[in-house]
């Protein structure tokens, strides 16, 4: 169950357990300095400095010095380190104190209290992300913690926590589904969930079976899909509010799972792969929130849906595949799926969309953690302002994307003798480079096949391979999927988008 969060303007609400913000002493040798509520400390029989300097505290982010009380209702205090006090740093504060108040009922804290609506959001998002968990174990134990109250002493962080709770709640429908077993979680079972979204989201929905898929010439998608006893899907989603300013196409990757196909992946390699979709599960996460943080922008999520599997029908190296559109690919790596799904929906955003903006969402090469590791997402855009503001809207949500070149030298890897395109790099060009290439490989599908003049719509590509999982819990990150690149893209959203 979610954490439910309200605001309020004091703290005497009989919580379980009272936070409140430490910031580093002024001067040496000196104490972090007790913020918002301090005054509350004495008539609850708390000596924070006996506390404050037993612990060594420093009033660093993510420190956490607890001390126990057992008076007016208020089980225990505890005293957070937030540092600078900026939006990064209290993330990390409200993180480490809803993992220390997992255990009680109900917690209140002034984190916020006096600072502005970003820190309120802030605050907010990162106590409802921090408590996330995902079981599937016959007997779980239910959340003791339920609600988060934060106290603030301006009634318009309303609105602020509004805006958290719709962030936080698309993040988490992002973690579900992509922590959702792929045993459950087929093709069909994810454009159900897509359906389902629509209807409770007010959202225009169509989804491709296989049937309308050959029709139509989805050539990427069935290619990748025919490995697997479940038929792959194609799902389209539309927000569009009245008097919208300019289209935005969001496309995720959609493998509810990655085997490799018959380029067979390691029982290593593969053990995560359920995961293989959380580009999609972000793009269903985004569309969920889009009406109540008011969106004023028509945006189109395309979502790609297949299982990847080596099954006697699937596709083989060296098969030849017409995607949507008409372009070809010659397919010598099955495990390099995820480009050729991804290539028919661009070519369907293209033909039938013609929107401002396309941005991608994959976790699409294993290349993309190596330079970058895995808290990092990478970031190609086809001009700079978009890689601008895609980069700042995630530093805002507390996302790190990092801004990666689209290296036109590396092109010609991809040329094939008997195709448009190579699915992977010719390997005796020794580039390198595995993201890029994919990168490269998805921009052919920005342009109809054969056309010089069309003007093709700005482009960002989102690698997210690594931080789509995190192997421990990270400040507001859980381990499993992560939901990595919704707050970016609602961030991006709400800041207007296109221009
Ligand atoms: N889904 C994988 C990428 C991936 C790897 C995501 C590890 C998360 C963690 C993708 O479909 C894939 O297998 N890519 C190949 C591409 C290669 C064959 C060119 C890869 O990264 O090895
Ligand atoms: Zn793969
Ligand atoms: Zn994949």
């Amino acid at each position: 169950m979610t954490l439910a969060l309200s605001v309020a303007p004091s703290p005497l609400g009989g919580a379980a357990v009272l936070a409140l913000p430490t910031t580093p002493a002024t001067s040496p040798g000196e104490l972090p300095v007790v913020g918002a509520g301090a005054d509350l400390l004495a008539g609850l029989g708390v000596d924070a400095a006996a506390a404050l300097s037993r612990e060594e505290a420093k009033g660093e982010p993510a420190e956490v010095v607890a001390i126990p009380v057992g008076r007016d209702g208020v089980e225990t205090v505890l005293l957070a380190g937030i540092g600078d006090g900026g939006a990064a740093s209290l993330r990390k504060a409200a993180a480490a104190v809803v993992r220390r108040a997992k255990n009680y009922e109900s917690l209140a804290t002034t984190l916020a209290h006096g600072r502005d609506d970003e820190a309120v959001r802030a605050v907010g998002e990162s106590l409802v992300l921090a408590s996330y968990f995902f079981t599937r174990k016959s007997e779980p134990k239910p959340a003791k913690l339920t609600t988060a109250v934060l106290v603030v002493d301006d009634p318009v962080a309303e609105g602020a926590i509004a805006r958290a709770r719709a962030t936080a709640g698309a993040v988490i429908l992002a973690r579900d589904l992509a922590n959702t077993p792929s045993l459950e979680k087929s093709p069909e079972w994810l454009a159900d969930r897509a359906v389902e979204l629509a209807r409770d989201c007010k959202l225009e929905v169509q989804v491709w079976d296989v049937d309308h898929l050959r029709r139509d010439g989805f050539g990427g998608i069935l290619a990748v899909g025919r490995g697997s006893e479940r038929q792959p899907r194609f799902v389209r989603l539309d927000h569009a509010p009245k008097q919208a300013r300019g289209h935005v196409v969001l496309v995720g990757k959609g493998i509810t799972f990655d085997s490799g196909g018959l380029s067979l992946k390691t029982n290593e390699g593969m053990a995560t792969m359920k995961t293989d979709m959380s580009g999609g599960a972000a793009v269903l996460g985004v569309m969920s929130a889009l009406q109540a943080l008011q969106i004023g922008i028509k945006v189109t999520a395309l979502v790609p849906i297949a299982e990847n599997m080596p099954g006697g029908d699937a596709t083989r190296p060296g098969d030849v595949i017409t995607h949507y559109g008409g372009r070809t690919s010659e397919v010598l790596n099955t495990d390099a799926e995820g480009r050729l799904v991804l290539a028919d929906a661009m070519a369907y955003a293209i033909t039938h969309l013609r929107p401002e903006v396309i941005v991608d969402i994959a976790t699409l090469t294993g290349a993309a953690t190596l330079g970058l590791g895995k808290r990092h997402g990478a970031l190609y855009a086809t001009t700079d302002r978009l890689r601008q503001s895609l980069a700042a809207a995630a530093d805002a949500g507390g996302e790190r994307l990092w801004p990666m070149p689209i290296v036109e030298g590396y092109r010609d890897a991809l040329d094939s003798p008997v195709a448009d395109l190579r699915n992977v790099a010719d390997q005796s060009k020794h580039y390198s480079g595995g993201s890029i290439i994919a990168t490269l490989f998805l921009r052919e599908f920005l342009t109809p096949p054969g056309s010089t003049t069309a003007i093709a719509p700005a482009w960002a590509h989102l690698d997210v391979a690594g931080p789509a999982r995190a192997d421990s819990d990270e400040d507001d990150v859980t381990k499993g999927a992560t939901g990595f690149g919704v707050r970016a893209l609602l961030r991006w959203l709400e800041a207007g988008a296109p221009a």
